[in-house]
């Protein structure tokens, strides 16, 4: 505790880490580029100065607090010192800005203008322009790049890969990764979240909207589009909703407006996926193998498994996630049930999540050379499309998804969320151990947004114990532990990104952060909490799929639609899956 002085106001101290948290929360928005409230601090852009009496000038976001101090943030040093900080990035930083994809969202574009910066003295040095990388689901243009190491320290902080690092020194320094090896031939499990986080647009989605227009033009095909729980909560953000206000049905019909024959909810194939993972867990319960089962709907998770850990494949849910179950329920049963072909379906998926462009992409996930789904696009890439096509989303009439893949339980819904899944899970496996109807279907003791949760939940059968982590640092955490035997789990729910889906790299980038996931989760419960059906099992049209073509949940046929295998493997983009959008 304690007080100081900020530009003459006295402030109580409360614990605040460094001298920008409590500027801040004086009410002081101080400009930073380097500065990440998730991600330790690395204190290179100083534009966060501040001047400390008897200090002098000192970068606020690793200064820590102390009392008595005498602290300016606006004096004419300190913005000459911005000014030419900026100054300084821009002039080795491209300029292309009218054809920059995050063109009005550019955290540097925003502090150039917001100080005023109409000329730059220092001139651009074009003999140094680097190669972009265009060889992943993301564009990596080192030209753009502000060395604010944001993407290095998600990387290696919160995903614990370590794809990037700092390379060479002085004039010559860069972010690249081993090697200066394109991003395709790196472990990346394609997650976006050093784009989701990079304050340009030095790292950004591939966009692959042309591709999308294309098929909507074409009218030799049908075009049948999926969207995904996490998408309902935040593509408002684009078009000026609240995080997490819900807007499924504007979206649903912007996509009708798009050109999309049948629109469905891929919470459907959730509702499916919960069914077929109980059944497998259940099994592995009575028969005591292959425990804890993991969850495998996040494929960024998947990949990284797949690298990182290939002894615990065996303990991965084989169930395909809900975006593969219905492109195959699209592929094989709906087109049946439609009289088309496979190959005249084009299934389009919007998503929250880029490593979902890699998944579709996965050869497990193509029959007789026909992809179960055609096209991954991101909220991003959606938003973008329904700018292009001059829709006013905030006008649009709310419409429901078409059937018979529409109608969602509340189970289904809140799969986007961490927590989700093994909540939708239990709904069932409870009801499946206890042989009683669950009157309160939410377990609201497996939700919350720490990284790593356990929870044990008792049982005249026994007790079942459960794991819940996102973010890919927890999930090896909980690895290393189950691998040396220090912990015991029958199920561990993990998701890759912050948050679940609502925190995926192709969602909106309106400065995510903690709040703004937590808000967007908050709108999946509260769907949850409106749906008049909460269970999966109680999902009819799941349940008329099983009746008229799988039989029953793990069944032969349900294994031969619905499940996949792994593999251990290698950095193989390149050779594991179909090429997108090459540029
Ligand atoms: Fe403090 Fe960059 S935000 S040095």
């Amino acid at each position: 505790m304690g007080w100081l002085l900020v530009n003459g106001q006295s402030i109580a101290l409360n614990g605040e880490k460094s001298l920008l948290d409590v500027v801040q929360n004086a009410g002081i928005d101080l400009p930073t580029l380097c500065y990440h409230p998730e991600l330790t601090i690395h204190g290179a852009c100083r534009l966060c100065m501040v001047e400390v009496k008897g200090r002098g000038v000192v970068a606020a976001c690793h200064t820590p607090p102390e009392s008595g101090m005498v602290v300016n943030t606006n004096t004419a040093l300190l913005r000459r010192l911005r000014k030419m900080a900026l100054e300084l990035l821009l002039s080795s930083h491209d300029r292309e800005c009218t054809s920059c994809s995050r063109s009005g969202n550019c955290t540097l574009q925003g502090l150039a203008h917001r100080f005023g910066i109409r000329d730059l003295r220092f001139s651009q040095d074009d003999t140094d322009r680097l190669p972009i990388d265009r060889s992943s689901i993301l564009v990596r243009d080192p030209n753009k790049c502000i060395l604010c190491g944001e993407c290095v320290r998600i990387c290696g902080e919160v995903q614990s890969i370590g794809v990037y690092d700092f390379a060479h020194r002085g004039a010559k320094m860069q972010v690249t990764t081993a090697f200066h090896q394109e991003l395709a031939d790196t472990n990346c499990v394609h997650c976006g979240q050093c784009a989701a986080i990079c304050p340009t647009g030095a790292l950004v989605i591939k966009p692959q909207i042309q591709e999308a227009w294309n098929a909507l033009m074409d009218e030799s095909k049908t075009v049948i589009i999926q969207v995904a729980p996490a998408v309902r909560v935040s593509i408002g953000e684009e078009f000026g909703a609240e995080p997490g206000q819900s807007t499924m049905g504007k979206l649903i019909s912007a996509l009708r407006s798009l050109g999309a024959s049948k629109v469905f909810d891929t919470g459907f194939a959730a509702d499916l996926t919960v069914l077929e993972e109980t059944e497998e867990f259940l099994g592995r319960i009575q028969k005591g193998e292959k425990l804890p089962q993991f969850t495998s709907c996040c494929p960024a998770w998947v990949k990284y498994a797949e690298q990182f850990y290939p002894e615990f494949l065996p303990h991965l849910s084989t169930c395909r996630s809900p975006q593969q179950m219905m492109g195959s329920l699209v592929k094989r049963y709906y087109a049946k049930a439609s009289g088309k072909r496979p190959e005249d379906l084009y299934m389009i998926s919007i998503m929250p999540c880029t490593a979902k462009k890699f998944e579709a992409a996965r050869d497990e996930f193509t029959t007789l050379g026909i992809p179960d789904v055609d096209l991954v696009l991101t909220t991003q890439e959606l938003a973008q499309m329904i700018r292009e096509a001059g829709i006013d989303y905030t006008s649009l009439p709310e419409t429901p998804p078409d059937r018979p893949f529409g109608f969602v339980t509340g189970a289904g819904v809140i799969f986007g969320v961490t927590g989700g899944v093994s909540e939708a899970v239990l709904r069932l496996a409870h009801e499946r151990l206890t042989d009683t109807e669950l009157k309160n279907a939410a377990f609201t003791e497996v939700r919350g947004y720490s990284g790593m949760r356990s929870w044990e939940l008792e049982l005249d059968q026994g007790t079942l114990r459960l794991g819940v982590v996102h973010g890919l640092a927890n999930a090896k955490a909980i690895l290393d532990d189950l691998r040396a035997g220090k912990v015991y789990f029958d199920l561990v729910e993990v998701m890759a990104c912050p948050g679940g889906c609502i925190g995926g790299g192709g969602q909106p980038i309106t400065n995510v952060n903690g709040q703004v996931r937590q808000e967007r989760g908050a709108g999946l419960y509260q769907d949850d909490v409106v749906t008049a059906v909460h269970k999966s099992q109680q999902n009819r049209d799941v349940l008329n799929i099983y009746a008229d073509w799988l039989d029953k949940p793990g069944s032969p046929m349900a294994h031969e639609f619905l499940h996949t295998t792994y593999r251990k493997r290698g950095a193989q983009w390149k050779t594991s899956g179909r090429a997108i959008g090459k540029a």
